[in-house]
């Protein structure tokens, strides 16, 4: 068995791998050939404790991972994950990986691929609201796919915008990362736009003037209580894009409003049939949601284990 570390999941892959990896995923969610239950929530207050398992591509995965939000005020991570892979046809476990790298990775891809389809070819401008980890791996997958001059990053802690913008700038040669006072500021230049925060109330305005022809990805909102999507930005387009079908009832940014009516489940359609051309999008406004899932965590998984197998990373060890 691998243990494979953070430090050797940076080393094999590349972000633009890991991106090619859950596009894949996202349109094996079309295919239908995984096996993959509802995520396991075990809530203690504010705390959570995700259990998600999945079986594709011969492999099984399963990843823990705890999103504890007041840990930042502890000076630590909000979010810790474990990600154990067995192989599909004996069970026998093959790797134990750094679960909360594979998480940000991925979940920076998941964004990345959302920008892929539906951002406008020549967007210059990002936004991203909460800069935290989640925040700095969507900025960077992001700016893979698009010639972005100018990011733009907002928080509700000025503080961290300023710090995560100084960090970022050294990360993206050429182009400006500058932090905002508000989040009105960014939007009047931005053409995509990433939330990635903790809130429980939505971060946008309400405004829909302020929010018309920009691609939103909403990733922060996991549970039926968190929101950051406001309804006057659903009203704005024709579909709204998720990677799951049970992120309608996972998080308040939709079960809200499905729950008042004034979202209809027709109206939600996975990403998977955009990339497979099932599906259109008409309205100029763009709208991507994502609650995260364990499919994408095997295809990152496995991708890293073929990786470190190739070039002989990671430390054998025996349980
Ligand atoms: N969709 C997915 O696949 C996926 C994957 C991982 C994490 N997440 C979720 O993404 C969110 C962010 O995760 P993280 O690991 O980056 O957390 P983090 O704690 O590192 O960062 C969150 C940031 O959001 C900021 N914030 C909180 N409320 C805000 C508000 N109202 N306006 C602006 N900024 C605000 C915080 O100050 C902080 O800087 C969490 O809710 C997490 O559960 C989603």
């Amino acid at each position: 068995m691998l243990a494979i570390s953070s430090e050797d999941i940076s080393r094999v892959v590349s972000r633009k791998e890991v991106a090619d990896a859950v596009e894949q995923a996202m349109l094996t969610i079309e295919s239908g050939d995984y096996i993959m239950p509802n995520r396991m929530h075990l809530h203690s207050g504010n705390d959570t404790m995700l259990i998600m398992p999945c079986i594709s591509k011969g492999m099984i995965s399963t990843k823990l991972v705890s999103v504890f939000p007041n840990n930042r005020d502890k000076g630590l991570p909000s979010l810790y994950g474990t990600l154990i892979l067995n192989d599909g046809k004996t069970g026998e476990p093959l790797a134990i990986m750094n679960g909360a790298t594979i998480t940000a990775l991925r979940t920076g891809a998941v964004g990345g691929v959302g920008v892929r389809h539906l951002a406008k070819k020549d967007a210059k401008a990002l936004l991203v609201i909460g800069t935290g980890v989640q925040g700095r791996n969507l900025a960077l997958s992001a700016c893979l796919e698009r010639k972005f001059q100018k990011v733009f990053t907002y928080d509700i802690n000025f503080e961290n915008a300023i710090t995560f913008s100084k960090e970022l700038q050294k990360e993206l040669m050429g182009i400006d990362v500058v932090a905002v006072k508000s989040v009105n500021q960014g939007l009047l230049e931005a053409d995509v736009v990433i939330t990635a925060t903790t809130s429980e109330t939505p971060v946008l305005p309400l405004d829909k003037k302020l929010m018309e022809n920009k691609c939103f990805i909403g990733i922060g909102s996991f549970k039926p209580n968190t929101r950051e999507l406001p309804e006057e930005l659903l009203s704005l387009t024709d579909t709204i894009f998720v990677d799951t079908p049970f992120a309608a009832s996972e998080c308040g940014d939709l079960a809200i409003p499905l729950a008042s009516k004034i979202l209809t489940n027709e109206k939600i359609v996975t990403i998977g049939k955009l990339i497979n051309k099932a599906h259109q999008v008409k309205s100029p406004t763009r709208v991507f949601k994502s609650v995260g899932v364990a499919l994408f965590d095997l295809f990152t998984a496995n991708l890293i284990y073929q990786k470190a197998l190739e070039s002989g990373a990671g430390k054998p060890i025996n349980l």
